[in-house]
């Protein structure tokens, strides 16, 4: 009998999720199954689903919001990670029924799809999508599974995209809010993915929150950084202070709290331009087999060597329009996940 540890990935379709069975496959030292959602998959995300099962990713398939499909997935289970994405449905009501199920089928530890900045230093209402992360580790309350929180900091994918309303390519500005004089972290998705195996296969962890992360880089930093890597100057664009940037936020809050579209990247940006959502301490010492690129790196290895990624962080886009065209457009690639 093999004594690798089965893992569970649910979201192995998406962004973070693929990257993680891929991790988790490259390690050789578990076995990984994914949780499937039934009916099967078109373009882009069957051919990362045909390409992890060419090495070796076993499937289940189930439903987080369909309760009776998830026990079987979880059985014989040393650890689950989620990788999901969604709104409240899905984060807090799909976590809780994954939760429930490992509970029943004795899985000792969970990750749940937290891959963020610090949601733990933040009040209730300072960033409505990671209250919900925060909601979801209440299941946990009274189950023997453990939850174990991974925080990273902002993907550089995601940093370098004009979805998060930074840098913007087409007018080659570079947003301010406050002095741009605050350390923020960054992480490749890559390198979240190997942390989040290696944490998987953690039993050190079991309850525990796991801070690691890529690059820290403060706004100017990222600047200057920016302008080195296209070869031109880029504007900085003093859009306000920080106190400025959270009223804005809570002025289009009022206005339509269901539209979270209207403010929930601005609401990212603010945890890591105000500091409120900085990692601290680092636990990037815990894995030192793992060395994380820098945003350097990242930008002048990673990112020039995949020109679909760079032709997608040139396409300048809105928030509303991206989202609008695409609703489910994978934010390095630019390809769509439907
Ligand atoms: N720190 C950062 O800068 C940053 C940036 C981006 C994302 N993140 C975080 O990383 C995590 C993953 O995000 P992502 O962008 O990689 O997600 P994504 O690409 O949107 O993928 C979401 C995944 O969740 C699965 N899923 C959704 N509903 C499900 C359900 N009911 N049952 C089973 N599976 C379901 C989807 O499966 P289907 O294919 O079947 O729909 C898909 O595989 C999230 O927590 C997100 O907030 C962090």
């Amino acid at each position: 009998m093999s004594d690798r540890k089965t893992i569970l990935i649910v979201g192995v379709t998406g962004m973070l999720g693929h990257r993680i069975a891929a991790a988790m496959l490259a390690r050789r030292d578990c076995v990984a199954r994914a949780l499937i959602r039934p009916g099967g998959y078109q373009g882009e995300k069957a051919r990362r689903l045909d390409e992890l099962r060419g090495r070796g990713l076993q499937t289940a398939e189930g439903d987080l919001l369909a309760p009776p499909t998830l026990p079987a997935a979880c059985r014989g289970v040393d650890a689950i990670v989620s990788a999901v994405e969604g709104g409240e449905e899905v984060i807090v009501g799909g976590q809780a029924n994954l939760i429930e199920a490992a509970d029943k089928e004795n899985v000792p530890r969970m990750i749940p799809s937290d891959f963020s900045v610090d949601p733990y230093k933040l009040d209730h209402d300072e960033h409505a999508s990671l209250a919900l992360r925060k909601r979801t580790h209440e299941a946990f309350r009274g189950k023997q599974v453990k939850s174990t929180s991974i925080l990273q900091g902002t993907f550089m994918e995601s940093a370098v995209n004009p979805i998060l309303e930074l840098v913007d390519w087409d007018r080659r500005t570079i947003t301010y809010w406050g002095d741009g004089e605050q350390p923020c972290d960054f992480i490749s998705m890559t390198d979240a993915a190997k942390y989040t195996a290696a944490a998987a296969l953690d039993d050190g962890l079991s309850g525990r929150l796991l801070r690691v992360t890529g690059d820290v880089l403060t706004m100017r930093d990222l600047h200057a950084l920016l302008e080195e890597f296209v070869g031109r100057k880029l504007e900085a664009q003093l859009a306000g202070s920080i106190e400025d940037l959270r009223r804005i936020i809570d002025e289009r809050k009022r206005q339509d709290p269901a539209d979270q579209y209207a403010y929930s990247c601005y609401e990212y940006v603010w945890t890591m331009v105000s500091g409120k959502g900085k990692l601290h301490p680092l636990d990037n010492d815990r894995y030192p087999d793992i060395r994380p690129i820098t945003m350097r790196e990242f930008l002048f290895r990673d990112i020039s060597r995949r020109l679909v990624g760079l032709r997608s962080v040139l396409r300048p886009m809105t928030i509303r329009e991206s989202l609008a065209r695409n609703p489910s457009l994978d934010w390095e690639t630019g390809i769509s996940n439907a």
